[in-house]
């Protein structure tokens, strides 16, 4: 019931958690430098059940007074009118002097019994977060996920659109279109923004997701490397025309999501794609594209401003990086924490971590193609790092947008960072936002084996979230140009 819940500090954090409906108590001996304490009991129809006494910053205009038993007693006991209640119980001191927290007995009933067994909320996960001019419901969005599902050409199609409502439908806050392509170079099955031939199919795909669930979609931009049998681009060749060219593919991709009815765009500066090429340490332009800190974000900044004068400054515009490329020679959290500070200085609306799938750790050839393959099954470990598989850690690249986080924090940044990886369920991502190591939740294939998560989430069926097993069976799925859809469930 009482767990304590900062193990790593010793400055009287407490989780008060579960069920614990009646007369939790709490009694402790407190370090504190002065013998005072600020306690804030608020509390608000329309939540659900639970209680909690979390450290967090004192708000101003709180009471300041010694304890304060009773005062919390008497907040509880206005409780009781309504039916349904949230409440927060936040107890913040100082450390170091000593201060006796006598025991602090919660106790109240649920006048409607039919919300009585309500359990404890997942509060930071469905807690609201503003990215620019937007408003996201909560903390959960579907992580970019190159899904496989248009026609060859790259067009959108009915099963495109059935498989999004679904996930939106699901309840997640904002879902991130992953890898449409804007460059014009032919590739099977992947979404394109190329042309304004795209326009109508992508306004229909916004329109429906919108008009029928109200969720926010961002589209993913991204140019892949030039590749051929057993061939692919080096960042270092690539002539100063195709880096104009690859601008304004950027910019006018933007401009056609916007026209198609995107509220979000992101660029894909991750994994084994051209942006994240340009970011990595692996660049050693010396024409102002590379090998300086800045001259690797180069690129980023001309497309981040001209994008930001194409949409204007209201338009919600996120960038995904690695934390991590995980190839030797490549950027590490020591490049990507400074690129990390660099890309909030110049305005995202967000940075969303991920790490890896980078190609030049892929000792495999794709079997039709012959390129490079970065993603798993054909993949060296930077591939599996961008899709955490089973035998790897839950949560395995969250300590990367942790640090990122914390780096711009320092720096006077509160840009929103999105974290992903290997989040099976929905304590592990209250947890994560808990600590502060993100401020939202990206899924990918929690959605695809589960597209009710976070609707089960919200309604304390978590028990019943079909698990991912991390087999990466979907993702070996478009190695054979089918759908990435899962293994485990029909659709
Ligand atoms: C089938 C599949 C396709 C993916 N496509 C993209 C993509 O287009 N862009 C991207 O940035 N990440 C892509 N990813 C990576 C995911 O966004 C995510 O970071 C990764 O799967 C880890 O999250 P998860 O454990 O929730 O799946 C893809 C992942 C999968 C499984
Ligand atoms: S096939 Fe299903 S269970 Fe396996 S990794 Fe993909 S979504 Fe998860």
């Amino acid at each position: 019931m009482l767990r304590r819940y900062s193990p790593r500090n010793d400055d009287g954090v407490y989780f008060l958690s579960g069920n614990s409906y009646q007369c939790p108590t709490l009694s402790e001996t407190l370090c504190v430098q002065q013998p005072r304490l600020w306690v804030r009991v608020s509390f608000a129809k329309g939540g659900r059940g639970g209680i909690s006494l979390r450290k967090r910053a004192c708000p101003a205009g709180s009471r300041n007074g010694e304890l304060v038993e009773g005062e919390i007693k008497r907040d509880l006991d206005a409780i009781h009118q309504f039916s349904r209640l949230s409440l927060n119980a936040c107890i913040i001191f100082d450390t170091q002097s000593h201060l006796r927290l006598k025991s602090v007995i919660f106790t109240w009933k649920f006048v409607d019994s039919k919300m009585g067994g309500a359990p404890m909320p997942y509060e930071r996960l469905f807690t609201p977060i503003r990215i620019n001019n937007l408003e996201l419901k909560n903390r959960v969005v579907m992580a970019p996920t190159h899904d496989g599902l248009t026609t060859i050409d790259g067009i959108v199609e009915p099963r495109t659109i059935d498989f999004y409502l679904k996930r939106a439908k699901g309840g997640v806050s904002m879902i991130i279109i992953g890898a449409i392509a804007v460059n014009p170079r032919k590739a099977p099955f992947l979404l394109r923004i190329s042309d304004d031939k795209y326009i109508p199919g992508l306004t229909q795909f916004t329109t429906r997701i919108h008009s029928e669930t109200g969720v926010v979609i961002c589209a993913q931009l991204m140019e892949p490397p030039r590749m051929s049998q057993n061939w692919m681009q080096n960042i270092n060749d690539i002539s100063s025309e195709d880096i104009t060219k690859t601008i304004s593919y950027f910019v006018n991709g933007a401009i056609r999501a916007q026209k198609a009815g995107f509220d979000v765009i992101e660029l894909h500066a991750a994994h084994g794609y051209l942006l994240a090429a340009y970011l990595s340490l692996i660049n050693k332009r010396d024409d102002g594209y590379g090998k300086t800190g800045d001259g690797r974000i180069r690129i980023v900044r001309d497309i981040y401003e001209k994008i930001r004068s194409a949409l204007g400054p209201g338009y919600p515009l996120g960038i995904r990086i690695n934390g991590d490329e995980f190839i030797i020679g490549g950027n590490t959290l020591a490049q990507s924490r400074i690129i990390a500070g660099k890309l909030a200085a110049i305005g995202f609306d967000y940075i969303s971590v991920s790490a890896g799938g980078k190609h030049e750790d892929s000792p495999g050839v794709h079997p039709k193609g012959g390129s490079p393959w970065p993603y798993p099954p054909i993949s060296g470990y930077s591939g599996y790092r961008s899709v955490p598989t089973a035998y790897m850690p839950e949560a395995a690249n969250v300590y990367l947008a942790a640090d990122i986080r914390r780096t711009i924090r320092q720096a006077g940044y509160s840009t929103p960072v999105i974290a992903a990886g290997r989040i099976p369920y929905p304590e592990l991502a209250e947890d994560i936002l808990r600590d502060e190591q993100a401020d939202i939740i990206g899924l990918s294939r929690p959605l695809l084996r589960d597209p009710d998560w976070v609707l089960k989430a919200k309604s304390g069926r978590e028990k019943e979230i079909k698990r991912c097993t991390y087999c990466n069976e979907c993702m070996d799925k478009l190695i054979k140009d089918e759908p990435a859809l899962c293994v485990f469930l029909n659709e």
